[in-house]
């Protein structure tokens, strides 16, 4: 998945701060893992010393390396369950680790401790033990998102992670959208420009012009975390489009073509949940930097918007997310009619 409008943003999967999915933390099967490491780690020698002694939940936690079968082309996941002394689990943590070279150097926390368990040092027990395997694994940065205010966000921050960016998260009720307003923004003249779209994978004729508008993307705001070069070839073009097919949803891009040679200046992503249904969610949106000034985001974004409309009438709402200093993105959204539902942020901690 890429993060919407801003996908050189690699998202972080956010554990929602009053933990719904809690039970599906915690691997149903957990499997030992099989390696040179110890599977269990019962507290020993390496308590960290801001574990303080009044935290008794923690001292008889035991921390257990699972075997997680998550592994994808360019990243692997390590996993971890918290439990008790009577072996009841009281939290989990993954790691995942990056294999492109371009970001071997970050990897990625999700942790989670039971509502009932919380404030007794099980979440920095088992923090410590990612922080030991990434940093084994030879990461330099471990990223973790939280939303604002959330019971996350104030542990990350007394754990010492920084703030490495924030994202700002807004959605456009359809039923709100004026049609007419909308086709007038579709139909104003754009001179020298004019719209195509598909659906599903690219076409042939578009391929390339298209992995090469991706560029578009490159000075999009990251907020403090360097994640590398974000290179594309038709090859992974190709190959995003077909997994989102795969999942049975529907990929609606609209681009826009520079008149004077053919080649594509802009795009805009959107997916749609494959019943139709719910709330779709824009991926990328962007427009080459001598193109912009002309409106085309706006233009770009309100076709399609038009289209969702017209092909899943049933569609709730357009969901997006952008970092919060990406001023040109977030003004073209507001002054469409999306609106601001939650904030989260991304923590950095330098191993
Ligand atoms: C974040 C989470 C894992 C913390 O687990 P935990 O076991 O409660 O954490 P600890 O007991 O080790 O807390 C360590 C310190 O973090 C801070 N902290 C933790 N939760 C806090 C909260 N709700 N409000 C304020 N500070 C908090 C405190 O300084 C705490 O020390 P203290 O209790 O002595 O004051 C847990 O709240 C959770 O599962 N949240 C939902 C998932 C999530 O947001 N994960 C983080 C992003 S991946």
């Amino acid at each position: 998945m890429v993060t919407a409008d801003c996908p050189r943003v690699i998202p972080v999967p956010l554990i929602h701060p009053e933990l719904p999915s809690w039970p599906a933390m915690v691997p149903q099967h957990p499997t030992r893992h099989v390696g040179s490491r110890a599977a269990t780690r019962p507290l020993g020698s390496q308590l960290p010393g801001w574990i303080g002694v009044g935290y008794l939940a923690a001292l008889s936690t035991t921390i257990t390396a699972l075997a997680d079968p998550d592994y994808r082309p360019f990243s692997r996941r390590l996993a971890w369950l918290a439990s008790d002394a009577d072996g009841n689990p009281s939290g989990s943590a993954y790691l995942t680790l990056h294999n492109k070279p371009s970001q071997a150097d970050l990897a990625e926390l999700e942790l989670a401790v039971h509502p009932a368990e919380r404030r007794q040092g099980i979440g920095s027990r088992l923090l410590a033990e990612v922080a030991d395997a990434a940093r084994a694994n030879e990461a330099r940065v471990l990223l973790a998102d939280a939303r604002v205010g959330s019971p996350g966000d104030h542990f990350l921050a007394q754990r010492g992670f920084t703030v490495g960016l924030t994202l700002v998260f807004t959605r456009l009720p359809l039923a709100e959208v004026d049609s007419a307003v909308l086709a007038a923004v579709v139909e104003a003249e754009h001179p020298g420009y004019r719209l195509v779209s598909w659906r599903g994978v690219v076409p042939d004729e578009f391929g390339q012009t298209f992995t090469d508008a991706r560029s578009a993307m490159d000075d999009a705001p990251v907020g403090e975390i360097d994640y590398g070069p974000d290179v594309w070839d038709l090859d992974r073009t190709k190959a995003a489009a077909l997994r989102i097919e795969q999942r049975g949803e529907h990929l609606m891009t609209i681009a826009a073509v520079d008149d004077a040679n053919g080649r594509i200046v802009g795009f805009t992503e959107l997916v749609v949940p494959a019943d139709g249904k719910g709330d779709a969610q824009h991926f990328g949106t962007a427009v080459l930097k001598d193109h912009r000034g002309h409106g085309l985001a706006r233009w770009l974004k309100a076709e399609s918007i038009r289209q969702a409309h017209d092909r899943f009438p049933d569609l709730g709402g357009l969901l997006t997310d952008m970092v919060d200093t990406n001023t040109a993105m977030r003004h073209v959204n507001t002054s469409i009619g999306y609106h601001p539902t939650h904030e989260t942020r991304r923590y950095k901690l330098t191993l």
